[in-house]
């Protein structure tokens, strides 16, 4: 591939052609080609709208679309043509091909813009794709989660903090507290793809366009919901892509958390999780391994999407107003970043649904009476002891209990009774795995009523989603 003698774009003004290493360094036609599709679509528009204007007349307007249709054609077919092209970009590819089907009927398309609001532009409409993926992947992501719990309801398991014994929570309740998580992050999406949903289309390279152009029905035959009000602002803003990137950190963030937990309960230690075969690797040497490689490599690939977000705000916080090259910068980590997380997002969803539980091991560690120490506080509270004091009583109820290699559960009455004469024969029916988990029963909580609703909820939620599309 050699360098254009002429560049035909923009070489008027120079004597010499650029130095070949650098039109190498400067091209970005290997990754912007995504925007190939958008590109084509923009510049439908754009045709229609310079006709409206009377820019161009009504049979050069329809040359141009038929030109574009069978640059389309080509494209899909014939991927030589693509991996060949010495184009600058994706503007500049399809300008190359236009004019060298019409010649100078072609090369009037250019008329009243510039690349710099159609990069914005093209780059808005990829976002708002590529959102839309994320929020499928995002839904199924959350049904996962859906079937699981429906399926192991009312399964305790220790509940941890710290990473230690806390309180017995139901299974359920925590595959809902991963899929509450990936709720906001489809929220989080739509408000970028929103963000996005704004078309720069008449913004020139900075100052406008000249031409008395229609840039409502440009921007509502491109799919956009509004005009940009600054066309300054317009070429300089790349808002919308840190936005998406900043949505794809936190789900980077929420899959890491549910592969820790994942990875965590698969150990031989925990036991509470099967992993599946089709989502597990082996070991070359050890024969016994079944590794979780699934939930490591999500956990993994997150730090590339902080990278990505990184990079793309380090590259903007430099910048003046206006279009400045280094906006170029900005469509590589947009697109890896997305194609990471939308693959993570997808392979956790089929993950967890092929994960199996082992639920007796569930629920003889969920049995450990250490988990119960609050209900004992709190039988001792609904007989009228202030919680400080409930606290401060139990506190030596498992000093005790230690000292005698017994469970608070197994102490007998009379020693429970040196340290508060408030305990009772009834507490050993109060204080039990089944009563800590049905006293949850506030909305949000883990009793299986309120996780039932709070399924229910989530199922409606789906529904209503999956009704909108
Ligand atoms: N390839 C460029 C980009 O991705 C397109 C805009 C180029 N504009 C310019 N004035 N050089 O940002």
């Amino acid at each position: 591939m050699s360098e254009p003698k002429n560049h035909k774009m923009w070489g008027g003004r120079f004597e010499r052609a650029p130095d070949a290493n650098f039109y190498e360094f400067e091209r970005s036609w290997r990754f912007d080609r995504r925007l190939l599709p958008y590109e084509l679509a923009l510049d439908r528009a754009w045709a229609r709208g310079l006709q409206t204007a009377r820019l161009l007349t009504v049979d050069e307007c329809a040359q141009i679309l038929k030109a574009l249709d069978a640059i389309e054609n080509r494209a899909r077919t014939d991927q030589n043509w693509l991996d060949q092209s010495n184009a600058e970009d994706v503007h500049h590819f399809v300008e190359v091909a236009l004019i060298a089907a019409l010649g100078p009927t072609g090369a009037k398309l250019h008329t009243g813009r510039s690349r710099n609001e159609m990069v914005a532009t093209e780059f808005r409409m990829f976002v708002k794709e590529a959102a839309r993926a994320m929020s499928d992947a995002l839904a199924g992501m959350i049904e996962s989660f859906a079937i699981q719990a429906e399926n192991h309801l009312q399964i305790p398991m220790p509940g941890m903090t710290h990473m230690q014994h806390a309180q017995p929570i139901l299974l359920s309740h925590w595959l809902l507290a991963h899929a509450e998580a990936f709720l906001r992050d489809a929220e989080r999406v739509q408000l970028a793809a929103a963000r996005a949903d704004v078309c720069p289309l008449g913004s020139g390279a900075l100052a406008g366009s000249a031409f008395p152009l229609d840039r409502a029905a440009m921007a509502r035959e491109l799919g956009f919901a509004a005009v940009s009000a600054n066309s300054l602002d317009a070429v300089s803003d790349r808002d919308f892509a840190l936005e998406y990137l900043f949505a794809l950190t936190v789900i980077a963030t929420h899959l890491s958390r549910l592969s820790e937990d994942l990875i965590l309960y698969a150990s031989a230690e925990f036991g509470f999780a099967i992993l599946p075969d089709e989502f597990s690797t082996g070991s070359s040497l050890m024969p016994q391994k079944k590794n979780p490689d699934a939930w490591e490599l999500i956990r993994g690939k997150s730090g590339r999407i902080f990278g990505a977000l990184t990079s793309l705000l380090v590259t903007m916080k430099g910048l003046p107003s206006s279009y400045q090259r280094d906006l170029q910068e900005d469509k590589e980590p947009v697109f890896a970043a997305h194609d990471d997380a939308h693959a993570m997002v997808r392979i956790a969803a089929a993950a967890l649904l092929a994960t199996k539980f082992n639920e007796a091991k569930l629920r003889a560690a969920a049995s450990s009476p250490g988990l119960l120490a609050t209900e004992a506080a709190d039988y001792l509270v609904a007989r009228g002891i202030p919680f400080r004091e409930a606290h401060e009583i139990v506190g030596h109820v498992i000093r005790e209990a230690e000292k005698r290699s017994q469970s608070i559960t197994e102490l007998p009455l009379e020693v429970l009774r040196q340290q508060s004469a408030t305990f009772d024969a009834d507490y050993f029916s109060a204080v039990t795995l089944e009563a800590a988990i049905l006293r949850k029963s506030v909305p949000g909580g883990t009793s299986v009523e309120s996780v039932r609703a709070a399924l229910e909820k989530l199922q409606e939620r789906l529904g209503s989603r999956v009704a909108a599309r």
